[in-house]
């Protein structure tokens, strides 16, 4: 479970004031899907990375299964990361000198990973998994950085527009597989999305507009 409550946070750049989030409350409870809206710009990637501490705030606070993030050092917050977090970037950021497969292993360092290669076929990269990414098509490269948020079965997943760069089908595809995996491993899952249709098969839809 996440509990936000009176969040503040804002970017300043020169002399100019970015307010993203204005005295924010909510709570994300465990085992369940919501899906995260609004238009570009109005905070929803900054979310996610104040979420599992990624970016910083400066006022309110942020509670993950009762550990109040900004009590935590770097350290304390990695291990945090690990042990509860599985993440999908935006912009994949998948490793160029790494296969898909050294991508997923690597990411995951220290814990346990089962069943890698079905996770490839569910998600239709088995002929790419020991491929590097600059051999992939762009489609192909989502479904790694998913294959890589979701294969040490992270109880808390959150991911940026992950079907962002598919096509209708396959994006559909993706949504069927990330909503099935959530339910059978109880995760709470947090997705970002402009998919109307998709924001719609989520358990909750948080709808953020600029300065929330
Ligand atoms: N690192 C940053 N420095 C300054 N401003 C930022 C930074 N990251 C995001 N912003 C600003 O914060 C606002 C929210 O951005 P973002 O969370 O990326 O929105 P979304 O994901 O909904 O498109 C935007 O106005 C954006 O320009
Ligand atoms: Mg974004």
């Amino acid at each position: 479970m996440i509990t936000i409550s009176k969040l503040n946070k804002a970017y300043f750049e020169a002399e100019k004031k970015t307010k993203v989030f204005n005295n924010f409350s909510y709570v994300f409870e465990g085992s369940r899907v919501y899906s995260v809206v609004g238009p570009s710009g109005s905070g929803k990637t900054t979310l996610l990375n104040l979420l599992c501490g990624l970016d910083k705030f400066e006022n309110g606070s942020i509670k993950v299964n009762d550990s109040e993030l900004k009590n935590l050092d770097e350290t304390s917050l990695d291990q945090l990361r690990k042990k509860y977090f599985g993440f999908g970037f935006q912009f994949h950021y998948l490793l160029e000198g790494l296969t898909v497969k050294e991508n997923c292993l690597a990411a995951n360092f220290g814990k346990e990973i089962k069943a890698l290669d079905s996770l490839f076929e569910e998600l239709g990269i088995s002929a790419k998994s020991d491929n590097y990414p600059r051999n992939l098509s762009g489609g192909e490269k989502q479904r790694a950085a998913i294959a890589r948020a979701v294969c040490s079965k992270p109880p808390i997943l959150l991911l940026d527009e992950p079907t962002g760069n598919l096509d209708q089908e396959n994006s559909l595809q993706i949504q069927e597989f990330l909503l099935e995996h959530a339910k059978q491993n109880k995760s709470l899952l947090i997705f970002a999305t402009h998919d109307e249709a998709f924001a719609n098969k989520a358990d909750y839809t948080l709808r953020i507009t600029s300065e929330a």
